[in-house]
């Protein structure tokens, strides 16, 4: 916990937008809910996971990946030291798409604003995105299978694209890459805190990145 951060207000903006999306009528997705399902997550979450939509166990629980992709997602997470309950994990849209069909790029957009109010209020600093939708938001026109695992610094956070857990699970030849790919979170995490640290000593951004020593994966952190 960082003490010159107001975890009460971040509790209660989140808990506001929860609010606020239950009883959304944005788009058409309202029409087919049970539960919306707004994202769940501590409240001083480094790591933010941003999936696609709710799912049919997603949709009877108002809980995020509670179905088979989550109990990959847990599998993956296990692989770095972490559970569930030690990271944000939220969806581009907040309501189940009949049938899971994709979601429209006009459900994207009515739902955009809660996820930013949510990224604005946690100040994640890494981003995770699974799937191409929440990597569309990040890196648009980008091909998930070309830039999967590769990390870009964008203003104070990292954001590093991942598959989608329900696409592993299609696919297991990705799993190794999956795999991979987690495993660069941790790093990317400490040094990016090295970096913003730095960066807040010297009251400027450094015009060239970090020299790096040890790095042993090659992961790719842009300084840009
Ligand atoms: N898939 C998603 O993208 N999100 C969920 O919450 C569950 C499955
Ligand atoms: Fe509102 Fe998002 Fe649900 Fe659409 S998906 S009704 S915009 S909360």
């Amino acid at each position: 916990m960082d003490e010159t951060v107001d975890y009460a207000a971040i509790a209660a903006g989140l808990a506001e937008i929860a609010a606020e999306v239950s009883v959304c009528t944005a788009c058409e997705l309202h029409k087919g809910r049970t539960c919306a399902v707004p994202g769940e997550g501590p409240v001083n979450a480094d790591i933010f996971f941003i999936g696609e939509a709710p799912g049919r166990n997603e949709d009877e629980t108002g809980r995020p990946f509670v179905g088979q992709a989550g109990h990959l997602l847990e599998d993956l997470l296990e692989k770095i030291g972490l559970t569930r309950d030690d990271v944000f994990i939220g969806n581009v849209v907040k309501c189940r798409p009949p049938q899971n069909r994709d979601p429209r790029p006009e459900e994207i957009a009515a739902c955009s604003g809660y996820l930013q109010r949510q990224l604005e209020l946690l100040k994640p600093k890494v981003v995770a995105t699974l799937g191409r939708y929440s990597m569309e938001k990040f890196f648009p026109g980008a091909k998930i299978t070309k830039v999967h695992g590769k990390a870009e610094r964008q203003g104070k956070r990292v954001v590093i694209p991942l598959y989608h857990p329900a696409y592993i699970l299609r696919n297991m030849a990705a799993m190794p890459d999956a795999v991979r790919d987690m495993q660069r979170i941790p790093r990317l995490l400490e040094r990016l805190e090295q970096v913003l640290a730095d960066e807040a000593v010297q009251g400027i951004k450094p015009p060239v990145p970090t020299p790096e020593p040890e790095a042993p994966t090659g992961e790719q952190l842009s300084l840009l």
